[in-house]
């Protein structure tokens, strides 16, 4: 075991007495990690007082400003050389934090008398999840997920940092989400820390929870705390906003979760990737339901692990979605994406649904977000979609033996009704 950092062991102190169940939380590298006064703080320094000469940075300059190659710098000429190519700083740039936050302010009504940390930039929600794991997760430490997931979680959590994790079916037997065997699986899992992951709406299903839902999830959680375990709960958001379906509650379930109980600590991951269209641009957002003083070292401890893996998120990534953030007609063009997914949302329902295929599938609920689900009544959904893919050019995802996944954010409405016809027409010829 390695002797910890005396900046670490001032940064522990720190949390444990301003968040007592952060700390409670955090992994055996969670505790290691700090952030080195080192370059970064002397460029910081240098950068307020070096009125003369500035050698701290570690880029080329040229006439005052960044040196850099015109062919790339002619295809975005409107942008400043710095929001190009300069390094971003560690934890996103502050201006884009703060519109991300009032973003969410704004679209989360339940969050405006909680306490909510400035959101911390990450490369893609992907990176996120890995620094919430680096952070939080040692070997066997429980994660509780439900049988329907992106199966990324499992790379993440699983595979790389050692959770054990625990599953539940995400739908009851009238196919609404099981709030039932999550608590029962919360209540099942003993000791006195867990995770617990919760993506609405739901990949590869299109889920979304309705507020007696979320009321009971949140009680569920609220018990177990009370029971004395520490809970970190991860709010997958990637799919924020796009709600279709006026019975489904249209927030997040982190508003709920932001001071429902001094054990549980939430946190929500969402991002640029698909609330802005802007999927490889790698721009996302980690946001916990905790205060300023708790957050001062659970940032450094974050600067820390960032500046060990990425250093940063892409300067130009964030540039480009603070400026359209800040652009007049970033609302109406948001608005005309989401008309056109629902349209196709809708469509999809009503073709999916249709009694001439009761027979060969049955459809999970899907009220948001880019997916469909098929729950196929015969036939292998992996031999399904080779089928689809090889004979028809049609490619959709196959999950388990009878799943079927069809992303119709990325169908044209006029294209849906030949794609489910297809799918049957295979279904019933195998
Ligand atoms: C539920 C969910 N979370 C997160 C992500 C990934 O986000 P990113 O591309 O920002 O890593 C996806 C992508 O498909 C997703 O479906």
């Amino acid at each position: 075991m390695q002797d910890l950092n005396p900046i670490a062991i001032e940064l522990n102190d720190q949390i444990r007495d301003t968040a007592p169940s952060v700390f409670a939380l955090l992994s055996e590298l969670g505790k290691r990690i700090y952030l080195p006064k080192g370059i970064l703080s002397q460029t910081a320094e240098a950068n307020t007082k070096a009125h003369r000469f500035n050698a701290t940075r570690a880029i080329a300059s040229e006439d005052g400003d960044m040196m850099h190659l015109a062919v790339s710098r002619e295809l975005v000429p409107e942008l400043t050389l710095e929001g190009v190519y300069g390094y971003a700083p560690v934890l996103g740039q502050p201006e884009l934090r703060d519109a991300w936050r009032t973003h969410l302010l704004k679209e989360n009504p339940s969050l405006t008398e909680t306490t909510l940390s400035l959101p911390i930039v990450t490369s893609g929600m992907t990176h996120g999840f890995s620094l919430i794991s680096e952070l939080f997760v040692d070997g066997n430490d429980p994660l509780i997920l439900p049988d329907k997931i992106w199966g990324n979680y499992r790379l993440i959590f699983q595979t790389k940092a050692g959770a054990a994790v625990h599953t539940y079916p995400f739908f009851n037997t009238t196919n609404g989400f099981n709030t039932h065997d999550f608590r029962e699986t919360l209540t099942n899992t003993t000791g006195e820390k867990m995770l617990i992951l919760l993506n609405f709406p739901h990949n590869p299903t299109g889920y979304a929870i309705n507020r007696t839902e979320a009321q009971q999830i949140v009680d569920a959680i609220v018990a177990r705390a009370d029971a004395g375990c520490h809970i970190l709960v991860m709010v997958d958001d990637a799919y924020a906003g796009l709600w279709y379906d006026p019975s489904v509650m249209h927030e997040s379930l982190f508003g709920l979760l932001v001071g429902c109980h001094p054990n549980v600590v939430p946190v929500k991951i969402d991002g640029a990737t698909k609330e802005e269209y802007a999927w490889g641009l790698r721009v996302a957002f980690m946001t916990f339901g905790l205060g300023e003083a708790a957050m001062q070292p659970l940032e450094q401890k974050l600067s820390g692990l960032i500046r060990a893996n990425t250093s940063g998120a892409s300067q130009v990534s964030q540039t480009l979605i603070l400026e359209a953030m800040n652009t007049s007609g970033y609302a109406e063009q948001k608005q005309r994406n989401y008309e056109i997914l629902k349209g196709r949302a809708l469509k999809v329902k009503k073709v999916v649904s249709n009694s001439r295929y009761a027979k060969l599938w049955e459809v999970y609920p899907s009220h948001a977000g880019y997916f469909t689900c098929l729950r196929l009544k015969s036939g292998n959904a992996e031999v399904v979609r080779q089928l689809l893919l090889n004979e028809h050019g049609i490619g959709t995802i196959a999950l388990g033996e009878t799943e079927l996944r069809v992303a119709y954010s990325c169908l044209e409405e006029s294209d849906i009704e030949t794609v489910f016809a297809v799918i049957a027409q295979v279904i019933e010829e195998l």
